[in-house]
This record gives structure tokens, sequence and C-alpha cells, in this order.
């Protein structure tokens, strides 16, 4: 790794230590006895879903820690293969499972071509990216052999195909949307490397190349935020791994969850300028807006991922002018949030709000953000899905009805004839 991209790292793991210890939250790391009483909020707040080993996001202090291992630690030391190894089999790997590992990710690279053949058949102009993924996924799943073995070890395998695959998908959904054909994935680069050369038709200078691995690393797993819930909840059914990511990708899709690093970009692009952030953020909070890219759930702290993500936008922004700009709305924006938001409602700047700066610094287009951050997340998605299928109960929560609790059913009251709910339907 660059020195440069090594000490940027350090530094921002060292500002994290001054400004917090990372002791774990009360009654949120170690053991668990069901049943157990929580305070529920609403879009279940507060609620415990299960148990894991997989991960575990201290939203007090802001850190993330995957397995036991720090992000900054992973960030720094790891890459993506081994990352995703860790959080699917336990464990770091030693040389040689690692080794192993990746040649089976290269070996799983390529697709089907009837999942281009679908592509191309999409409208690609008013085609979301994420739909187009959702789409590939869900054909990739009834063109695989194997989709409905539902044994975890045959699971496993699905998974790991889906996380050398969604590089592929997203490489080539980049291209077809405009008109180009998808690309064979490089046998000779690492993953994230080769997820960029498939989008961008361009080898990656080695910066590049590490800087896309490191967001790789951020974003592989977090917690039971809502696509990782989703894709547990289907799972949790006993439907397929490839149905279960299916709907992963439909709840990252949104601008609340993974769809806010696009939008950020375009909030960043509407300010133009460092000096228009205030007047911008004056009338986004006189129309009591939600700012892209800030606030969460679980962290009421600075988000590490962003302060890892912050400054590899600053570096990136030293190579060009366009960069430079955004970065310096971003920092201004930052601060201006920061400075009304961060000690009355603890919100802070959340993953998405850097990350789409660097990507945009690869010639990557807005509209592939997400999709990126899908090719990252699978890898969180499959497993804590393998981990709680290990001892499976499906997801069945309750809600309180609050409609009428008695009518008396007279069908001539709410009929088609008399201007019912079907009327226009019916017209
Ligand atoms: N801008 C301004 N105010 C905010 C923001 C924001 N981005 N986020 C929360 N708040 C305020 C709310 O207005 C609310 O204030 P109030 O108590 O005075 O009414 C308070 O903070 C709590 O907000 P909630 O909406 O209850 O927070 P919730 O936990 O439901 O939502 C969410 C979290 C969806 C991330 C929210 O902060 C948001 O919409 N952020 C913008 C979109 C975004 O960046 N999403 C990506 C999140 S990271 C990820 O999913 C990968």
């Amino acid at each position: 790794m660059s020195d440069e991209i090594r000490d940027l790292l350090e530094e921002a793991a060292r500002r994290a230590r001054q400004e917090t210890d990372d002791e774990p939250e009360p009654g949120m790391a170690g053991d668990v006895a069901w049943p157990m009483q929580v305070s529920l909020g609403k879009g279940l707040e507060g609620a415990i879903a299960t148990s894991t080993q997989i991960g575990y996001v201290n939203g007090a202090k802001g850190w993330l820690i995957y397995r036991g291992y720090n992000v900054f630690d992973l960030a720094i030391h790891s890459t993506y293969e081994e990352t995703a190894y860790l959080l699917l089999y336990g464990s770091l790997p030693s040389r040689r499972q690692l080794a192993d590992f990746s040649r089976l990710l290269v070996h799983q690279r390529p697709v089907p071509p009837t999942v281009f053949d679908v592509l191309g058949m999409i409208p690609t102009a008013r085609t979301h990216p994420m739909a187009a993924l959702r789409t590939a996924v869900s054909v990739l799943g009834t063109l695989d052999e194997s989709a409905e073995k539902l044994t975890v070890a045959d699971e496993t395998d699905v998974a790991v195909k889906l996380i050398a695959q969604f590089a592929t998908l997203t490489g080539a959904i980049a291209r077809i949307r405009h008109g180009r054909e998808p690309l064979a994935p490089r046998d000779d680069l690492g993953h994230a490397a080769n997820l960029l050369y498939l989008m961008t038709g361009e080898e990656p200078d080695p910066l590049m190349a590490r800087i896309m691995d490191i967001g790789l690393i951020l974003h592989a797993d977090h917690g039971m935020n809502a696509s990782t819930f989703t894709t547990m909840v289907v799972n949790s059914s006993l439907a397929d791994m490839y149905s279960s990511v299916v709907a992963g990708i439909g709840s990252l899709k949104g601008p609340l969850h993974g769809g806010a690093n696009e939008q950020v970009l375009y909030d960043l692009e509407d300010i133009q300028r460092p000096e228009n952030v205030e007047p911008w953020l004056d009338r986004a909070q006189a129309s009591k807006r939600k700012v892209n890219g800030f606030g969460h759930r679980v962290y009421k702290a600075y988000d590490p991922r962003a302060r890892i993500l912050g400054p590899l936008a600053e570096l990136l922004s030293r190579r060009d002018l366009a960069t430079r700009n955004l970065y310096q709305i971003a920092v201004a924006l930052d601060e201006l949030m920061t400075s009304r938001l961060g000690k009355e409602k603890k919100i802070f700047p959340n993953v998405d709000f850097y990350s789409g700066i660097v990507y945009k610094a690869m010639a990557i287009e807005p509209g592939m953000f997400t999709p990126i951050f899908a090719v990252s997340r699978v890898a969180g998605w499959c497993a804590r899905a393998l981990e709680y299928l290990g001892d499976n109960r499906i997801f069945r929560p309750r809600a309180i009805y609050t409609g009428p609790p008695r009518m008396e059913y007279h069908r001539s009251i709410r009929g088609p004839s008399d201007g019912g709910p079907f009327q226009e339907w019916k017209s």
C-alpha cells in the first residue's frame, strides 16, 4: 500500500481513538438470553432481532468491528477478498486459504451470457442500475442449478459465487447502459481492480485500485441495517440465497439507505460552490428536508467509515479541479451540519457522504455508486443470512392494529356502483 494511504488511515484511526474509547455499549455485546425485554421505537428502533458473531456497530462511540477486528485495522492491512473470507468463514485466512479463496472468486467471476442478453433487453435510459442489478441477480438464480439446495454448505457455495459475480454484473451494467459490450473479467486483477476495469474499460492504477479496495472493505458489513435484515428475513423463510439477496438489493436501493450516496453527489453538484453551502442548508432545513449522507439510526457519533472516506476523498481531490471543488463543498457542508446538528441531535456524516466523491474521481457515474455498495455488502448479507440459517427461526414481528375494531358488512354501502374504491378502476 502506498505510504500516503497508510499514513492517512493511521491518522484517521488515531483521531478516532483520541475522541473515544471502544468499550462496547452496555447490553449490546456479550451473552444473550431469550426472551429479552427491550424498549421499542417505530421502524424496529431498539429491537434485537438475533445474536451474531459477525460484526458490531458501536453506535454510541463510532466504532465498527468485523469478527472482532477493527475496521480501521482491516482498511490498513486487509483486502476485500480477505475481509469477505473473514465475514463468511469466521476467521482470517492463512496465506494458503486466502490464495485458494481468491482463486475461487476469480474462477467464479464469469456469468452465463443469458444474463447479459436480459440486461440488453432492459430499457437502459430509464432503468436505474440497481433495478438492473436486481434483475440480473434474479436471472442468475434461475440459471444456477444449485440455487434451490438449501444446506448451509450449498448456500455458502452460492454466496461465494454471488460475491464474485456481483462485480461482473455491476461492470456489465455500467457498460450496457451506454450501449457498450460487457468486458470479460481479468484473471490477473484483484477484486477491486477487476471491478474498476470492468466498469471503466481501463486497468486502474494501483492507487485507485487500493482506494476502491478500501471502499469495499468499509462497506462489507454493518449490523442489522435495512438491506441485511431484509436479506435475512427472506432467507429465514428458507427461500434460496438468490431470492434473499435480490430482496437485499431492493432495500439497499432506497435513498434512506444505500441510495443516499448517489443523492449526495447530486446535492454537492447542485450547491456548485462552497460559498453556496450556507444558503442551501438554510433552505433544506427550512423545508425540513433530511440532508443526504447525514444521520444514522445507530451512530450517534462520527461514522468511522466517513472518517476514512473523507481523507481518501481529500487525497483524490489533489489530482483534479472538479474533485477538489466537490470535496471543498462537502467539507463546508460537513462542518456546517455538524456545528448545527452534531451536538444537538447527534447527526454526523455517514458512510454515504464522502464515498461518491471518491467514486466520481475514479470516473464512475453517480448511478453506479449504489451498485458498488452492493458489490461489497453482498458479503455481509450472505454471511449473516448463513449464520442465521445455522439456527433458523422465521422472522415474524407484529403490528398494532389501529383500524376500526368491528364494522357491519353492507354490500350496498361500499360497492363499485356507488362510488366505492374501485369506481375509477372500473370506468
Ligand atoms: N438531516 C437533517 N436532520 C436529520 C437527518 C438528516 N440527514 N437525519 C435525521 N435527522 C433528524 C430528524 O429530522 C429527527 O429530528 P427530530 O427528532 O427533531 O424530528 C432526528 O434527526 C431523528 O431522525 P429520524 O428520522 O428519526 O432517524 P432515523 O433513525 O429514522 O433515520 C436515516 C435514519 C434514515 C439514516 C436518516 O438519518 C436519514 O434520512 N438520513 C439521510 C439519508 C441517508 O444519508 N441515508 C444513508 C444512511 S447510511 C446507510 O444506510 C448506508
